[in-house]
């Protein structure tokens, strides 16, 4: 059997990991600025997360959701006083899409409506709503087609209220900062909009943090710069630092059911010991406070350098934002500076490390980026 062929690959095979590098079997060394799509959170190989994950495989890997499972209980404490939203609930799945599908049918079952407002350039997963909700026609198969999202522009508070007038809403999904979209943050007063057009309707405020979540902008959610308080928050990427694994946080007033949500793998023993492992040493090595600095210092010294167009995000999200003539300054970054970076369409190169990237990291980065620059 051959593998089902849907990515186009680098020629690179990475067999070994470490904090911010990797290295591939010809033994070269590569900084990882990439996190393998933000996913990294806490660095590659952790000793306290592999340590963790290895004692719980001793015990027991899996056991399914009809058992108690303390560690989900200690989980969902860990969650709730990190990210502060102690009177919160916590639902476990696998992947971003699964969480947003999750908080797309829940929405639903709140409030017994059917539409959706999802915003231009977001992506939101590769599943039946989560696509629908997804502004690339180009991923949506024809039976994921629906009438029930409605795509607005990002930041537009008119053709909200115009939206909110027109339909009765269900839900709003919006991520604190665009993604796969090209790292486009949300404005604070936008957010705050949503957060009182939700109110006034009793629609469901959906903050999808799969991505610009779990302490990357320098807080917990990147919603939370606007002090506001979604609903439903989805997260997973850096949830579990490589481990699949996906939740949900819910706000007090959406009251669970049995059998109203559920999944077989979510929140078993060996992906909430990963997810504890990457909590605890959030909390331990503060590293929102280093992904607010560390992101600050990039930003600052990227703002400094010709020829970008835009250098935009929070903390260590980062998009640079290059004419077309610089189009082939990622590909030179990753093949001749052997630095790891992620990319959006047309020409965005995406800073996704992991939340402890040291200065000194930074500044090879930084270097690599301004020998790129100078030679055109
Ligand atoms: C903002 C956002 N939501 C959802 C997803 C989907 O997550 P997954 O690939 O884990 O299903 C992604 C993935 O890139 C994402 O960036």
């Amino acid at each position: 059997m051959k593998l089902f062929d849907v990515y186009p690959l680098n020629d690179i095979t990475i067999v070994k990991g470490a904090g911010s590098y990797v290295w591939d079997d010809q033994g070269k060394k590569y900084l990882d600025l990439y996190g393998g799509h933000a996913v990294i959170s806490i660095g590659h190989t952790h000793p306290h997360y592999v340590k963790r994950i290895e004692e719980q495989l001793h015990k027991v890997g899996f056991y399914s959701n009809s058992i108690k499972i303390p560690l989900q209980v200690e989980l969902a404490e860990k969650l709730g006083t990190v990210s502060g939203k102690e009177d919160y609930q916590l639902f476990l799945c696998n992947s971003g899409a699964e969480a947003n599908e999750n908080a797309l049918k829940l929405a639903s079952f709140y409030n017994g409506r059917k539409k959706i407002i999802a915003f231009k350039k977001s992506f939101h997963g590769r599943t039946s709503l989560a696509v629908a909700a997804t502004d690339n026609p180009s991923i949506v198969a024809p039976v994921n087609e629906t009438e029930n999202v409605i795509f607005l522009p990002f930041n537009d508070e008119a053709s909200l209220e115009k939206a909110f007038r027109e339909n009765e809403i269900s839900s709003v999904i919006i991520e604190g900062i665009q993604g796969v979209g090209g790292i486009n943050v949300a404005a604070e007063s936008f957010l705050r909009k949503i957060r009182s057009l939700c109110d006034a309707h009793n629609a469901v405020f959906i903050a999808d943090s799969v991505q610009c979540g779990y302490g990357r902008s320098g807080r917990f959610y990147s919603h939370d710069h606007a002090g506001v308080q979604a609903d439903i928050y989805t997260m997973a990427k850096g949830m579990g630092n490589g481990f699949p694994v996906a939740g949900i946080s819910i706000a007090p007033k959406i009251q669970p059911k049995h059998y109203m949500l559920g999944t077989t793998f979510g929140g078993n023993h060996l992906a909430c010991a990963a997810a504890l492992a990457v909590l605890e040493v959030m909390e331990e090595e503060k590293l929102l406070k280093n992904a607010e600095e560390i992101g600050g210092y990039l930003v600052n010294e990227l703002n400094g350098l010709p020829g970008i167009r835009e250098v935009r995000g929070r903390g260590l999200m980062i998009g640079i934002d290059l004419p077309d003539e610089l189009s082939m300054v990622k590909k030179n970054l990753l093949f001749k500076h052997k630095i790891f970076t992620g990319e959006a369409k047309p020409n965005v190169i995406r800073l996704l490390p992991a939340l402890n990237l040291g200065k000194a990291e930074a500044d090879i980065f930084l270097e690599a980026l301004k020998t790129e620059l100078n030679k055109v």
